[in-house]
């Protein structure tokens, strides 16, 4: 029998020791686990985003006419929630998360939702939700945001209402080798995730499903992900189709900078500050791929993938293996610091954990 002993620190009520009996953790990868509810708020193009509330876990009804089928009319979020060793839930960083919707929602003519709405959205579905938090140390409880033009429209134009829905999914590692198990990788050169004044560094929804076919012509030859290339001059590096990309030469890490075609990671951010902290020149500038074939270590963050290590990139069949296939050292302190405060296992000293 589960033990119902609750306790509340902050606005979450947190379930002490208490997840769910019929979840293996054990095998727990970045599949959807479905849990029992979701939040859902609603807006019209010329209305206020009001309050929403906790429903069911379930489908949702549309119509065939809505904008987000017809005309991709819709972005996402990724964000985690812990259990702490004290039992506490917290999440990492939502307000970057609020902010990042919030201009997507600009970029994509949907009516932004208030960071304070956005924040109390994503406290109430992890109440909601909380014993489905993994145990400590084994994973998060991965949260998505979604916010998409659900009203009905047949030219082109933006939808007359919209739906935020969130919804929760316990996750661990996201490679199928495990969460520190170095990823193969190889540079794509005929076609390109973003191009100049596109959408490459909005989390919108017509993102994502176009790097699949590439993803899964590689995926059968036996690699990890792909590494996309510049649209310009198919010569500097751009991201992994899920994750930003970081290139380690002695004390100096470089990773492309954010001019419009790179999705703006909190992650890739957060990295960023902590090797700063640690000594390291960070720089944000264009990368070519000539830097990452004679890289001392390369990795990648996201959401999603924490900080993953690249253990060899494979350039017109010629693969550059780093640190023997291992994870190096920079890229495992980094993993480190990041996990550390995620979990609760270091202090907070940047403000970076909401309780
Ligand atoms: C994330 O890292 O949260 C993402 O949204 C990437 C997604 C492809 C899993």
């Amino acid at each position: 029998r589960r033990r119902e002993k609750r306790i509340t620190r902050g606005n979450l009520a947190v379930n002490n020791a208490i997840t769910r009996p019929e979840i293996d953790w054990s095998k727990l990868g970045f599949g959807l686990t479905e849990t029992e509810s979701m939040y859902i708020a609603e807006c019209t193009i010329d209305g206020q985003w009001k309050v929403g509330s906790i429903h069911p876990y379930g489908n949702i009804s549309v119509s065939p006419s809505a904008a987000v089928l017809n005309y991709g009319q819709g972005i996402f979020e990724g964000m985690k929630a812990f259990r702490t060793p004290e039992d506490e839930i917290v999440t990492f960083r939502p307000d970057e998360n609020a902010k990042r919707f919030a201009e997507g929602a600009g970029r994509m003519s949907m009516p932004p939702v208030p960071k304070d709405i956005f924040e109390d959205a994503v406290k109430k579905v992890i109440s909601a939700n909380r014993d489905y938090v993994p145990p400590v140390g084994v994973g998060s409880l991965y949260i998505r945001p979604l916010l998409i033009g659900t009203g009905a429209i047949l030219g082109l134009g933006p939808a007359p209402s919209y739906t935020f829905l969130i919804y929760v999914s316990p996750v661990a590692s996201y490679f199928k080798g495990g969460q520190l198990s170095p990823i193969d990788l190889i540079v794509e050169e005929d076609y390109h995730r973003a191009a100049p004044g596109g959408t490459g560094s909005t989390k919108c929804v017509g993102n994502y499903s176009p790097v699949l076919k590439v993803q899964l012509q590689a995926k059968k030859e036996g690699f990890s992900d792909v590494i996309y290339l510049d649209a310009k001059e198919n010569k500097y590096i751009e991201e992994v189709s899920s994750c930003n990309f970081f290139v380690v030469k002695g004390k100096t890490i470089a990773t492309p900078a954010l001019e419009g075609t790179i999705l703006p990671g909190i992650t890739r951010k957060s990295i960023i500050e902590l090797a700063r902290d640690k000594g390291y020149t960070v720089e944000e500038r264009k990368v070519g791929l000539d830097e990452v074939l004679s890289a001392d270590e390369c990795f990648c963050t996201g959401t999603a993938v924490v900080v993953v290590p690249v253990g060899s990139v494979t350039h017109r069949g010629k693969k550059t293996v780093f640190c023997d296939g291992k994870i190096g050292a920079t890229g495992q302190m980094l993993y480190d610091e990041l996990t550390g405060i995620q979990q609760g296992r270091l202090k907070d000293t940047k403000g970076w954990i909401e309780h």
